[in-house]
């Protein structure tokens, strides 16, 4: 049934995961690649049974939608495939991983929408010139019988209200209804637009992120949506998961370096906050992921989809545990916001987990070499393990702090942050005092 001469290579990676409630690393079913199909996920612990592993493994005993997949990789010249499942209320829904994947979009979707369901695709401007957008076009045309596509302008000026009412208006004009589906196709920054536009368009339709820069890995898993206010960024948004993320490594290839080290920052992240070993592994193959290896790249990307989406199975709104995504981003959002466009998100990111790992040896929770550990990964990867001189100075401190105390996380303007303990292990501070986050700023 399954002509595997088509396929060169299924990778299969099996991530050790040790969790902050789990400190064993032993959390039932964590390390299997079983699907839990009975819906049973959360333990009276609100640890997964099994967080929505799934992987394909071209032997052919699937079922079901697993048929469409294995379809689509036995009969095109897709590679380097990884799939991984997450759960959410909505609907769970497959993220996968592969080289060639965008010629082959159609086979993809026959789980996602019938197929005489309009398609929008919403696309970054700037991918036209290397054809992704029309590839994507040309294939889900072989499925749908309306396909239109519209593009959106390069640049996180985008995430805008303004922006949205020009989709919607293009919605109506492409005949989507309440069956449609909206297909983002770019960064970060396409994929909370169009999640926006599809969470609210009529009531919300359906969704599918197909990602195309290494940051987009962790904004394409977990729902969350959003565009920015000029007050703010992401102050207007939503829930909305996705039925499907398709991510084709091959359209990583064409990502300028800075983005792909700013995807990195986000992969440190979630080694640092859940699996050592893909901390490891990234420290393994430092060179190889900068220069965009396809077949590392993937393997990357499904560890670290893994880490994202068993943190967002088990806590899908944010209610506790998935706050510890936000490692890094506490500092990160302050620099972000006082140094405005002169860094990339994984380059703040980064800085800020240097903040916090020393935030962390001040009051005692890590060993002093977790950070200098941190600090050699980062380099190692293109990212800044510092916070520039500019921002080191008193006034700036100050600054940052008071942005800090604006945090959502922040509770009557206290300074909460997560911070790590260890490699793979991290704890939330709901309050930590302004003498220590001062002077590990001023470290
Ligand atoms: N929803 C979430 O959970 C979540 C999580 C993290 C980040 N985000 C959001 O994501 C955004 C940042 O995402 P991003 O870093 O992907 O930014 P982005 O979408 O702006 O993309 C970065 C740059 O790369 C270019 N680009 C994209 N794909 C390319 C490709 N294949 N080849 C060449 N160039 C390419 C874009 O044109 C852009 O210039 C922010 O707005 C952030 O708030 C959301
Ligand atoms: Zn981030």
């Amino acid at each position: 049934m399954t002509d595997e001469a088509e396929i060169t290579r299924m990778e299969r990676s099996t991530p050790r995961i040790i969790g902050v409630d789990d400190p064993d690393g032993d959390a039932a079913g964590m390390n299997g690649w079983a699907e839990n199909g009975d819906g049973s996920a959360e333990d009276a612990n609100g640890r997964a049974e099994s967080a929505g592993r799934h992987e394909e493994n071209g032997n052919g005993h699937a079922e079901g939608p697993d048929d469409q997949a294995k379809d689509a990789f036995s009969r095109l010249h897709v590679h380097h495939v990884h799939r991984l499942r997450v759960k959410a209320s909505a609907g769970d829904y497959d993220v996968v991983i592969g080289s060639q994947l965008l010629a082959a979009a159609d086979r993809f979707f026959e789980a996602v929408a019938p197929a005489d369901a309009a398609v929008l695709i919403i696309f970054d401007e700037a991918l036209a010139t290397a054809g992704y957008p029309q590839t994507l076009r040309t294939a889900l045309s072989l499925r749908f019988s309306s396909v239109h596509a519209v593009s959106l302008p390069t640049g996180e000026a985008s995430k805008s209200l303004q922006q949205a009412e020009r989709l919607y208006a293009e919605c109506l004009a492409a005949g989507l209804d309440r069956k449609s589906v909206i297909v983002a196709l770019g960064g970060g920054v396409v994929g909370d637009v169009a999640g926006f536009v599809a969470a609210t368009f009529m009531r919300g339709i359906r969704f599918v992120q197909v990602p195309t820069t290494l940051l987009a890995h962790d904004a394409s898993i977990g729902g969350k949506v959003a565009i920015n206010l000029p007050q703010g960024k992401n102050l207007v948004g939503a829930f909305h998961p996705p039925r499907l993320v398709l991510y084709d490594v091959e359209t990583l290839r064409t990502l300028p370096p800075a983005e792909r080290s700013s995807g990195l920052a986000e992969a440190i992240k979630h080694g640092i906050i859940r699996d050592p070993g893909l901390f490891a592994f990234i420290s393994a193959h430092a060179e190889a992921l900068l220069e965009g290896d396809p077949s590392l790249t993937a393997e990357l990307l499904a560890r670290s989809c893994q880490v994202k989406a068993d943190i967002v199975s088990l806590d899908e709104r944010e209610s506790g545990l998935r706050a510890i995504l936000n490692l890094g981003h506490t500092v990160g959002h302050a620099v972000e916001a006082l140094a405005y466009g002169a860094y990339t998100h994984g380059a703040a990111v980064a800085m800020g987990m240097v903040c916090e790992a020393r935030i962390a040896v001040r009051l005692g929770l890590a060993q002093p070499d977790l950070v200098s550990t941190i600090q050699q990964i980062l380099a190692r990867v293109g990212l800044p393990n510092e916070l520039p001189d500019s921002l080191k100075n008193a006034a700036a401190i100050d600054e940052l702090i008071a942005h800090m105390r604006l945090d959502k996380k922040a509770i009557a303007r206290s300074l909460p942050f997560v911070l790590p303990d260890a490699l793979g292990s991290v704890r939330f501070m709901p309050a930590v005092s302004e003498e220590i986050v001062t002077a590990a700023l001023a470290d």
